[in-house]
């Protein structure tokens, strides 16, 4: 519904069955409908109300992943939503223009009710994000790609990968098992016609696990012109982008009349050595979707050279505070997850320097909800272009240490955590999260 200002959802999560691999039936979950969920659209400025109607048979929640909003409204594990009940939040759109996405966050079955399908993105547009020269036409030159791997049994129910001790023999690495089967908005081996000589897409890596290194089959460059959490002020032209599970990044694809061209993952650099690099999909291909150029393309191929009104990313001042995150053995700092602890507190607003660390030997996604930060240093190195800008959730090789600059969140609320945790969702579900709160 799209009265001034006001922007209000009705979302219902439902059970269906979709066909997904050709010839079987597969019972999947879904928002509106029976698989995935709709984009929800809005303006900086809006106030969004939800009602969110959970007709699934298990609780769940629904949880808006970067999304500055207070904590009762973020959607984690403490806002659970019982089979049959309806839980409204509302919040003020205060944030830039971004890709956003929404998926369940219920303590330990989170990888469980992504996999059945629930998920969908959140487009935030702001005073700058639709006269910035970038294709804006949802549907037509702004498409949205969610990238999700998954694994099947062989009657065409989705195999929910709790690593079991069989699964485990046959091979499972340290993220669980990985689906062989990628899917793009649902769809496995799509296509899409183009009919513009720019061609904006904004990916989602919505995967339990894997990593993918998205490239065109033909080599041409593309610009990066957005991180998960805002606009680049400098479009940086590429050939490849990794994307870990949970981070987001906007391409912008230069187009030719009557080609066609395949939008590939390549073998990510994971940073892990043998054979875990295999196990954990170091060495996986997937063609992820074809473009079929129109025989006349609309529109100029000119990328902008600046996007002015691209967010400052933040800095941290010489005194701020420090925090030391470890992750290994799925817990934080020798930790699991408590519903009833609270790890770490913070003053609203005081932008930190969070050091973050994975020292297992196995590749992590840290993510920080009700914010976005600035990667200030990746493995003791200036940070590479490509993570340069708004982030909300980051890869972190094996050893390396990655600092960030985290703006605390505004809303004061001493009772209601936040979170901090892996993506990848074998070990969150396992207890990689922890819970901030801000006072
Ligand atoms: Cu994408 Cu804690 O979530
Ligand atoms: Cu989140
Ligand atoms: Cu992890």
């Amino acid at each position: 519904k799209d009265d001034r200002g006001r922007r209000h959802f009705t979302l219902k999560a439902r059970t269906g069955t979709s066909t997904l691999i050709p010839g079987k039936k597969t019972p999947t979950w879904g928002i509106n409908g029976p698989f995935l969920g709709p984009t929800l659209r809005a303006r900086r400025g809006d106030t969004v109300s939800v009602a969110f109607t959970n007709g699934l048979p298990e609780t769940t929640t629904l949880h808006w992943h970067g999304m500055h909003l207070p904590a009762e409204f973020d959607g984690g594990p403490h806002q659970a939503v019982a089979p049959g009940e309806v839980w409204r939040p509302s919040w003020r759109l205060d944030q830039p223009a971004a890709t956003l996405w929404y998926h369940p966050h219920p303590h330990g079955k989170t990888a469980d009710h992504v996999t059945r399908g629930i998920a969908g993105l959140f487009l935030i547009e702001d005073e700058h994000s639709q006269d910035a020269g970038l294709p804006h036409t949802y549907g037509v030159d702004d498409v949205p790609l969610i990238l999700q791997d998954r694994a099947f049994h062989d009657d065409g129910s989705l195999s929910l990968r709790g690593v079991s001790f069989m699964e485990e023999l046959a091979g499972a690495g340290s993220l669980g098992v990985l689906g062989d089967n990628i899917f793009v908005n649902g769809t496995h081996n799509p296509h899409l016609k183009v009919t513009t000589r720019l061609l904006r897409l904004r990916v989602l890596n919505g995967s339990n696990a894997r990593v993918y290194n998205l490239g065109l089959t033909d080599g041409r460059s593309f610009h990066l012109v957005a991180q998960e959490s805002g606009l680049l002020s400098n479009p940086l032209r590429m050939r490849r982008l990794q994307l870990a599970p949970a981070e987001r990044a906007e391409i912008v694809v230069p187009f030719e009349p009557g080609e066609k061209v395949v939008l590939r993952s390549y073998p990510p650099d994971l940073g892990v050595g043998f054979p875990n690099g295999r196990l954990d999909g170091g060495e996986d291909t997937f063609d992820l979707i074809q473009f079929r150029a129109g025989k006349t393309l609309r529109g100029s191929g000119e990328v902008p050279g600046k996007l002015p009104g691209a967010p400052e990313p933040p800095t941290a001042p010489g005194s701020a505070h420090r925090r030391y995150f470890e992750l290994s053995g799925i817990q934080i700092n020798g930790r699991s997850m408590d519903m009833n602890r609270i790890d770490q507190v913070a003053p609203a607003r005081a932008v930190e320097l969070w050091d973050v660390q994975g020292i297992d030997g196995v590749p992590h996604s840290f993510h920080v909800h009700g914010t976005s930060f600035s990667v200030v240093s990746y493995g003791g190195r200036p940070v590479p272009a490509r993570l340069r800008g708004l982030k909300d959730t980051v890869y972190l090789r094996p050893q390396e240490t990655v600092r960030l600059a985290v703006p605390m969140p505004e809303h004061v609320d001493p009772a209601t955590p936040y979170m901090f945790h892996c993506h990848m969702l074998k070990h969150e579900d396992q207890g990689m999260m922890g819970q901030f709160t801000v006072v």
